[in-house]
């Protein structure tokens, strides 16, 4: 399997994850009841289990997963394709971040990222034509982001996952090469109507300055 290549952003740089990012993993692992209840995740890890993950992760075959950093090496969450499928051309996503890093754009350009290069023609990119992922109904946050680049609603397992004293929904999402490139022109011509907004906006202001001379 090719090496899990470094993907740069405007906001992010992901790289791999590796021995270095022990400590950062574990305290999110350790410390994040939220991130842990919004990934339903129950299982407990032990110390040496995450320097051992971390010191390995990057030689394990079927997987490529990115440590989230902005402006320093340091790691902040992270994203993984796992279960990637030659022959369907398939795979699944999952990320999270640490909890003092949301909500500052991070996880969309990250998902962003990733999709480009799972959906690139190899050997550059994955050469991939589905990603999917599983999502609870309990985190909104998390299904509007995916819904925003190109994710669509796929089927839901009622009632599958228990959230303390009740239960919540799966719900199972996937998109498409076509849906992700459908998606980023969508985006480019977001971007770019704002761009004209903004520009007529200050040549506006300018003409009415000129004016109050
Ligand atoms: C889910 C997660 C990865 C998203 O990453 P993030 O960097 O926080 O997300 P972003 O800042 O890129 O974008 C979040 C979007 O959701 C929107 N949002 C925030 N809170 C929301 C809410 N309660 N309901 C709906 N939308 C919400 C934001 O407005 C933003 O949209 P915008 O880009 O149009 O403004 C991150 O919040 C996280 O790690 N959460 C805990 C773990 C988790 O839930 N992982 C996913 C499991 S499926």
């Amino acid at each position: 399997m090719a090496a899990t290549p470094v993907l740069t952003g405007e906001l992010v740089v992901l790289r791999p994850i590796g021995p270095q990012d022990a400590e950062h993993m574990w305290q999110m692992v350790a410390e994040d009841p939220e991130g842990a209840r919004m990934t339903g995740t129950t299982q407990t890890f032990a110390r040496e289990q995450i320097d051992e993950w971390c010191a390995t992760v990057e030689e394990r075959e079927g997987r490529h997963d990115w440590a989230i950093t902005h402006g320093s090496d340091e790691y902040l969450g992270e994203i993984v394709l796992n279960e990637i499928d030659d022959h369907a051309a398939s795979a699944n996503l999952r990320l999270a971040l640490r909890p003092g890093q949301r909500g500052r754009g991070f996880g969309g350009e990250a998902i962003e990222l990733v999709l480009d290069h799972a959906f690139a023609e190899a050997p550059e990119g994955l050469g991939l034509h589905r990603v999917s992922l599983d999502v609870l109904s309990i985190n909104p946050r998390a299904r509007m982001l995916y819904e925003s680049l190109g994710f669509v609603e796929e089927g839901r397992l009622r009632e599958a996952h228990r959230d303390g004293e009740f239960w919540c929904d799966v719900i199972l999402m996937g998109v498409l090469e076509d849906d992700h490139r459908a998606a980023r022109a969508e985006q480019a011509a977001h971007r770019a109507r704002d761009a004209e907004a903004a520009r007529a906006a200050e040549a506006e202001r300018r003409a009415r300055r000129g004016d109050d001379r």
